[in-house]
């Protein structure tokens, strides 16, 4: 990690750029209570936005709680991290926290450790079972502290499409929806790094989730915005990139947010006083090299025709990808076999639908495969 440009961890403070009008729609649900379902393609700038909406929220109204439930993989793990993130976010104090335990949890004895990490004075594990804690009270923990804290709380979920992985992950969703959607004061933000998995929670009217809230679709930055913020970075390092080569790094990766910034550097990296177009093409081939053993990984156990339907789209064919000419020429096999290879490559992460047609998820993934795979 650099201190010029960030890739890699969360954007803030200087590294943070845009995303006015999602700042704004977000700090007004979170101070007015509305439910945010926020999705978006891989490390396009999630959890950056989350984080810096936090900052902004007018900390006399509203407590932010936040916490990351990737590594969460049955509904007690995961009410065990709610539960403790509710309660050390919400009180600066242990002892406000101890106390808050024996009004709302019952006979739970919690475990507080003073951390070593100086940012946080203690960390807390409560180890919550069943039996002396059932489902309904942990799902209330949040509104019984909001009401005595008189203000409102949301809680932001980070990788919520693990909950989706439980077991008997339905009936925990529906337990979840079924809670919180009776509260009053507290909201919710929920989001994660896999789209499809998020947008299936979220958009299929069977699910638990859908239309809990405000769906907010987080698009790439434009290139109107990264332009100066490029060029702003150079400029203190005391180097000059105009704005068309800068241009040129946002077209090459098509304003992905993370790769923006990890291409920028790598052509500062390359730079002495000024940037030019040749530095980074030879940048954007560096790019690709650095991230081949990830792209080579995502595409191992691919079947032929679904390495197939690969190439057409890296050729440009998005639409009609059923037709007998494509069917023929690319090797695809019958029209049904097309849906299943693009159901396939979908829960892959590889393409996503848009409007008009099949497109890689990952811009960077689209280059090393033409180089690499046809
Ligand atoms: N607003 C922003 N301004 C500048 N760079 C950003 C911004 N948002 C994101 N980025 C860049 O994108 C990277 C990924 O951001 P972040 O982790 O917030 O994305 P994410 O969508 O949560 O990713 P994931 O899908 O992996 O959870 C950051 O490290 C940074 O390089
Ligand atoms: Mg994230």
């Amino acid at each position: 990690m650099n201190d010029v440009f960030t890739y890699g961890g969360v954007a803030e403070g200087e590294n943070f750029t845009d995303r006015e009008d999602e700042t704004r729609r977000l700090v007004a649900n979170f101070e007015h209570g509305v439910n945010t379902l926020l999705v978006s393609n891989r490390r396009i700038g999630k959890t950056s936005l989350v984080r810096r909406v936090r900052e902004l929220v007018d900390g006399g109204k509203v407590a932010v709680v936040y916490l990351d439930v990737f590594d969460c993989r049955s509904e007690y793990d995961f009410y065990n991290k709610l539960a403790s993130a509710v309660l050390r976010q919400t009180a600066t104090k242990a002892e406000a926290l101890l106390q808050n335990v024996r009004s709302f949890l019952g006979s739970v004895s919690p475990k507080i450790t003073l951390s070593p990490d100086p940012t946080t004075e203690f960390a807390v594990s409560l180890g919550l079972a069943p039996r002396e804690c059932p489902p309904e009270r942990v799902l209330d923990l949040a509104e019984r502290i909001a009401k005595k804290l008189k203000k409102r709380i949301v809680v932001c979920i980070d990788e919520f499409q693990q909950v989706g992985e439980f077991p008997d992950s339905l009936q925990v969703q529906k337990r979840l929806r079924g809670a919180w959607q009776l509260q009053q004061h507290v909201s919710y933000c929920l989001f994660g790094s896999r789209k499809h998995l998020m947008t299936e929670m979220f958009q299929n009217r069977s699910m638990p989730f859908y239309q809990f809230g405000d769906a907010v679709f987080l698009d790439t930055i434009p290139a109107e915005k990264w332009i100066p913020f490029i060029r702003g970075k150079f400029r203190k390092q005391k180097m000059s990139i105009s704005e068309e080569v800068a241009g040129r790094i946002c077209e090459a990766v098509r304003c992905h947010s993370s790769y923006v910034q990890q291409l920028s550097w790598l052509v500062m990296l390359r730079t002495d006083r000024e940037a030019t177009a040749e530095t980074v093409e030879r940048a954007v081939e560096e790019l690709v090299e650095q991230n081949s053993a990830l792209f080579m990984q995502q595409t191992v156990g691919l079947t032929s025709t679904q390495m197939n339907l690969l190439r057409a789209i890296a050729n440009d064919l998005h639409d009609g990808l059923q037709s007998k000419k494509v069917l023929e020429e690319y090797n695809l096999g019958t029209r049904a076999n097309v849906g299943r290879i693009r159901k396939a490559l979908v829960d892959r992460d590889l393409v996503e639908i848009r409007e008009n047609g099949l497109y890689f998820c990952d811009p960077v993934f689209g280059l090393w495969f033409r180089s690499r795979c046809m």
